[in-house]
């Protein structure tokens, strides 16, 4: 059995289980789009690739079909294809519409509701959310015309990723580049949660290990990557939660969709905490906030002396215990190296949180900068789960699926 199968997960969530169409327009990006259906098979998607005319100048039907392993639709009027009314048949049986990369042409024509192609039909009968990731020539995106069928399609639910600013295949530094993969993915992320069941809740995740100073060049921190706090983020937002994500430095990516506020400090995590809790449902504290920092912060770099020194450090505030009368629910984390459930419910009770993810740092494939994380959720009331050893996104989904439950038992509203 499978770790998902131990845990029964069937249902699809965020990418996990969903039908996505990828158009490819011809653009020399056009690569990349064999990466991107790459990425997204490998979560989990069933991933139907369209290509235009002008894609099968740069890249082939075989490439996808070997990334996708599904057949690649090409043509409108595909003879061999097992139905003519093949591309209302694909608008309406996926989940989400992609197209990376999207020529200024495809751009202006679904703007305009053309239809002369699959791709640009697929467009006008799909009534599932679309994401555009743009890729040209820098003077063409910046054409008004471009930009004036952007906003159109924006002002129609349309979301647009990208382009980035970079060396373009003319030659020209322009904006233009598509967006990152990763970026696209956040997209797709963001488009599929429109109906998830976070959808109108808000939650704020800190992540990252706080950076206590000593002096202009040294800090006191600890070893978190922040991958955890990332992964809640985007998990969250792709099950539709507006997302605001409260990091200590990391080497991370801020997750796309999602709002990122940057802090060094346990005390500047702790402020930033305040000013968002009021429009929060959720607080999922996955920092690791230090506890201690030095009580004196020199101004300038301490020199050598040639004798022993000694720090003197002061306790940083408890974010989870300033926040413990707010009426919001509580997630807190709990990295031990001993006794971890007793200690875990110790820091659930004296927090007052709603549920804590406890993990044992010294297990195999558990803990610091590790992509999978075995861990042990324990309920207010009690109740405690251990869950297998599953990728950082799953034991997210896993934590986002008890928050889900104890969130709709819950007025919208804040969010
Ligand atoms: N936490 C917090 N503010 C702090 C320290 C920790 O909000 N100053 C949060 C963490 O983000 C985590 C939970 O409290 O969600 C437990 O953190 P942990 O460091 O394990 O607990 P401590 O209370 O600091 O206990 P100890 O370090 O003694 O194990």
């Amino acid at each position: 059995m499978t770790a998902k199968e131990q845990i029964g997960l069937d249902r699809r969530r965020g990418l996990d289980g969903s039908r996505i169409l990828l158009g490819v327009t011809g653009s020399i990006a056009a690569y990349k789009g064999a990466d991107l259906a790459s990425r997204l098979t490998q979560r989990g998607a069933l991933v139907d690739v369209v290509m235009t005319g002008s894609a099968l100048e740069f890249v082939t039907p075989l490439t996808f079909r070997s990334l996708t392993h599904r057949p690649v639709v090409t043509r409108l009027f595909d003879v061999e294809s097992e139905s003519s009314m093949e591309h209302i048949a694909l608008a309406e049986s996926s989940d989400v519409i992609v197209v990376a990369p999207a020529t200024a042409d495809l751009i202006a024509k679904a703007a305009n509701g053309l239809a002369d192609d699959l791709l640009t039909c697929i467009l006008l009968a799909t009534r599932s959310p679309v994401v555009l990731a743009p890729a040209m020539d820098g003077y063409m995106f910046e054409n008004p015309a471009t930009q004036e069928n952007l906003a159109r399609l924006l002002s129609r639910g349309y979301i647009v990723v990208g382009p980035e600013e970079g060396r373009l295949a003319s030659g020209q530094v322009g904006k233009g580049r598509l967006a990152d993969v990763a970026d696209i993915i956040g997209a797709i992320g963001l488009a599929l949660g429109r109906n998830g069941d976070l959808a109108g809740r808000s939650v704020l995740v800190t992540a990252g290990g706080t950076q206590e100073p000593l002096d202009p060049v040294r800090r006191l921190t600890n070893r978190s990557s922040g991958k955890m706090g990332y992964a809640l983020a985007e998990a969250a937002r792709d099950r539709g939660a507006g997302v605001v994500l409260i990091s200590a430095p990391t080497g991370l990516r801020p997750p796309y969709g999602t709002q990122m506020i940057p802090v060094t400090t346990a005390q500047e995590m702790m402020d930033a905490v305040a000013r968002q809790a009021a429009e929060t449902d959720v607080l999922i504290m996955a920092a690791a906030v230090a506890d201690y920092r030095p009580s004196f912060a020199a101004d300038n770099k301490i020199k050598k002396s040639g004798k022993a020194m000694t720090l003197v450090l002061e306790e940083t505030p408890d974010i989870l215990m300033e926040a413990k009368a707010l009426g919001l629910i509580k997630v807190g984390f709990a990295a031990e190296s001993q006794d971890l459930v007793v200690n875990a419910r110790q820091k659930l009770e004296k927090k007052g949180l709603d549920l804590i993810v406890a993990n044992d740092i010294t297990a195999e494939g558990s803990g610091f900068g590790s992509e999978t994380n075995r861990v042990t959720i324990i309920h207010r009331g009690g109740k405690m789960e251990e869950l297998p050893t599953l990728m950082k996104s799953e034991v997210a989904h896993q934590v986002l699926d008890r928050v889900v439950a104890l969130v709709s038992a819950r007025p919208k509203g804040k969010g």
